[in-house]
């Protein structure tokens, strides 16, 4: 991604309104309790939001460990989502790659991800790891930049297409509006399968 801290102090200005809206987003559909991870989640903007204004408990994830340094010293900002209260119920931080999660089967109610699967090396590996780590029935949100619509982002990764032979299926793909009253990126939302013993039990 090059410079952090620059993306850290861009995206802290530009992207709140975006982040706001994701975080919204999230917390209407998540469970009570539920666990939330996000993935490529930069300097940590959106999980603390997640956090700090929907009490949902967030594990933020990123390839980078110049973001994730960041993101942990963005938790005590007085200006973060998590404001003073940055010690409750802040999220945990890790470095580590979509490709090869370190959580174990089925940890999580939702993986969220923003504007970042463009920059994933193998994104059939990431939504592969997203499924296995995902509860089944569990969903994953995704936003990413529409096709063309950003010339610096032609190419934006099918996610219908990188999801065949996971644990993942693609149940939409909707036009996110933003900024203002333009729609220049995409909400899709995948879901996890159902273990066939779940079936036979529900
Ligand atoms: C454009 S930034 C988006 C950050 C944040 N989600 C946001 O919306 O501001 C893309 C992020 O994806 C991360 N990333 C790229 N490849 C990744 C991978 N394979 N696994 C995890 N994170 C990755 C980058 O390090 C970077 O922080």
């Amino acid at each position: 991604m090059g410079d952090a801290a620059a993306y850290d102090r861009h995206s802290r200005r530009l992207l709140r309104s975006f982040y706001r809206g994701v975080a919204a987003d999230i917390a209407r559909v998540a469970p009570t309790g539920a666990r939330i991870l996000e993935v490529g989640c930069g300097p940590g903007h959106l999980s603390m939001q997640m956090a700090g204004a929907h009490g949902l408990d967030v594990t933020g994830l990123d390839l980078d460990p110049a973001m994730i340094e960041r993101a942990q010293g963005n938790v005590g900002r007085p200006d973060s989502a998590m404001g003073a209260d940055s010690a409750m119920g802040a999220p945990t931080f890790v470095v580590g790659d979509v490709a090869a999660l370190p959580f174990p089967d089925g940890t999580f109610d939702r993986v969220v991800s923003t504007l970042s699967m463009h920059h994933w090396a193998d994104p059939s590996a990431g939504l592969a790891e997203i499924g296995r780590v995902l509860r089944p029935g569990g969903r994953a949100m995704i936003w990413e930049f529409r096709p063309g619509v950003v010339p610096l982002h032609r190419h934006v990764p099918d996610p219908a297409e990188h999801a065949r032979g996971s644990s993942l299926r693609v149940v939409g793909v909707t036009p996110w509006r933003w900024p203002w009253r333009f729609s220049l990126a995409q909400r899709i939302e995948l879901m996890r399968d159902q273990n066939p013993t779940d079936d036979a039990e529900t």
